[in-house]
């Protein structure tokens, strides 16, 4: 399982340091989330924040676009540093422009379902993907319970990729901590998110070994 993680839940003050700290610890992903206050309640931060951190890791940067109409500013991520660029079909009319945009711009395309939203929404992109993200919470905020009814979304996708020979990877986000991880590898989630459990905890490196442990 690759660990992706969220850099919402970081000491911002000390960013480079906890980048370094997970990175250290064996994360092969760095989880970015993107919050306009209009998708999601919330504001964090944009594209000039991949700016600064693109030179100070070698890490994959996987960003999460929670916001509406996310083709106006995919190609700005990506020129600041993207490696994985996240955007939500709900969040668009337009979500097969959107990854075409992304793809186009040289990164790679992700589509993100939120809990409400069914496998069904996403069927007719599929087949131009990389990575889908399958919210395991409701999008917004660190810290929420995971919700066990999205793994059979997991394992739905799963399913398409053995029947329809698609090779895409599976994202969860969202509430992923020791005892909720190995459902979603069992179900077929092959990266995943863990913001609160790792940076909230005295020892990151500690946590980000033990959710490695745990899908073993
Ligand atoms: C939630 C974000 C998540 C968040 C996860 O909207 O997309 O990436 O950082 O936080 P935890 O792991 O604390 O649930
Ligand atoms: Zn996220």
């Amino acid at each position: 399982m690759i660990i992706a993680p969220s850099i919402l839940s970081a000491d911002y003050v000390n960013l480079q340091k906890n980048i370094e700290t997970v990175d250290k610890a064996g994360a092969e992903y760095l989880h970015i989330d993107v919050m306009d206050g209009n998708f999601v309640p919330a504001i964090s931060y944009g594209p000039g924040w991949l700016k600064a951190i693109r030179p100070i890791t070698k890490m994959t940067l996987d960003v999460h676009l929670m916001v509406q109409n996310p083709e106006r500013y995919v190609e700005q991520f990506a020129e600041n540093g993207a490696d994985i660029i996240g955007v939500h079909v709900e969040a668009t009319p337009h979500i097969h422009r959107a990854l075409q945009l992304i793809k186009n711009a040289g990164a790679k395309a992700e589509v993100v379902i939120n809990p409400g939203t069914p496998v069904e929404a996403i069927k007719p992109v599929l087949y131009m993907v990389d990575q889908v993200l399958v919210m395991t919470v409701n999008p917004g905020f660190g810290g929420q319970k995971f919700l066990p009814k999205t793994l059979k979304k997991i394992q739905q996708l799963d399913q398409l990729k053995q029947t329809e020979g698609y090779d895409f990877d599976i994202e969860v986000d969202g509430g992923v901590k020791a005892n909720t991880i190995k459902s979603c590898a069992d179900a077929g989630a092959t990266v995943a998110v863990a913001g609160s459990y790792i940076f909230d905890a005295d020892d990151p490196a500690g946590q980000v070994a033990t959710l490695k442990e745990a899908t073993k």
